[in-house]
């Protein structure tokens, strides 16, 4: 049975190492927390692991999991191997979407196998998180030695381990926060429209997340390409001008690039005499376009 340890126990820490230990394939090393307060509920939660309040008092192990946050890893790394405790073939790894497994180079330097696996999941709760995590992507990147073993170690935990191309994770994280983040702006930014219209916030949330969920669901069973409806597939550039003429200050610049974003997406299901109209109504200055609306 292979050991974990766990440096930084917050709700991702916890809870994967609550999911190796449910796993009957992994065992508790040491839990280390920068409190005795949150090293105790830590352990009282996974249930297995030694408390340990400095990264030399870590007991020895195969696998070493940095759990702190993001902007602490570098720094947690450069310490753990000042302080020797880690042997030669250790796996050392990270859980960060954003990083890539090099942030822990000064490990690598005294012959830990490196690397990343950032499951694409919301830990909010621990204890929620546990009994909602199967079947989690978990994007993976590293030595690959490393990979292998957290290929593993995702599957014990229920996880489905997939591996980001050499230099991925950048465009990995990119890819996340669009769908994540920008989708969430796409919306407020749409609602907001529709109050313009004079609608109901409670019938605007109805209408746009509704059209929303629909739309996904398009997108899942048919792709982008085939789910694009709406006046830009459809060549319709005096549409698109009469958006332009209503839209509010903050929206005009979004409803352009996604626009041209859009038209790109449409490829040959307009003619070139289309996309033309529709570039040129697309990126035509405001106040043109306020000229001709009138
Ligand atoms: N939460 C998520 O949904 C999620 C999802 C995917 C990936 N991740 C990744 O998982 C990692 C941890 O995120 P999290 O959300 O679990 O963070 P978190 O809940 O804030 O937990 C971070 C833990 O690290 C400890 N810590 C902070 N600085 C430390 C240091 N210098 N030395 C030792 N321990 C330290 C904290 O201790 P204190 O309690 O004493 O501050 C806490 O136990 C990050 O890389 C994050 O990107 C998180």
């Amino acid at each position: 049975m292979k050991t974990l340890n766990v440096i930084g126990p917050g709700r991702l820490g916890q809870s994967l190492a609550r999911l190796a230990v449910d796993s009957g394939q992994y065992q508790i090393g040491g839990v280390l927390a920068r409190s005795e307060q949150s090293a105790a509920k830590a352990l009282a939660f996974i249930g297995a692991g030694q408390v340990c309040l400095q990264l030399a008092d870590l007991p020895p192990a195969d696998l070493w999991l940095l759990a702190v946050p993001d902007s602490s890893i570098a720094a947690v790394a450069v310490e753990l191997a000042a302080a020797q405790v880690v042997k030669t073939g250790d796996v050392v790894f990270h859980a960060s979407g954003a990083l890539e497994a090099n942030i822990l180079a000064p490990l690598q330097a005294q012959g830990a196998l490196i690397a990343s696996l950032h499951p694409a999941f919301s830990f909010a709760d621990p204890a929620r998180a546990v009994l909602t995590f199967f079947g989690t992507p978990c994007a993976i990147e590293g030595n690959a030695a490393a990979c292998k073993l957290l290929n593993q170690f995702a599957q014990a935990i229920g996880g489905v381990p997939f591996a980001l191309a050499e230099g991925g994770k950048g465009a990995y994280h990119a890819a996340l926060s669009m769908a994540a983040n920008y989708l969430v702006t796409l919306a407020d930014l749409s609602l907001k429209t529709a109050h313009q219209a004079g609608i109901a916030p409670e019938m605007a949330n109805s209408l746009v997340l509704g059209l929303m969920q629909q739309t996904l669901h398009n997108i899942q069973a048919l792709g982008p390409a085939v789910a694009l409806t709406g006046p830009i597939v459809r060549g319709d550039a005096g549409t698109v001008q009469r958006h332009l003429e209503v839209v509010g200050e903050n929206q005009q610049a979004p409803y352009r690039v996604m626009g041209l974003a859009t038209l790109s997406l449409a490829g040959d299901r307009v003619s070139p005499e289309q996309a033309r109209q529709l570039k040129t109504a697309l990126t035509q200055a405001e106040h043109a376009l306020c000229t001709s609306g009138n």
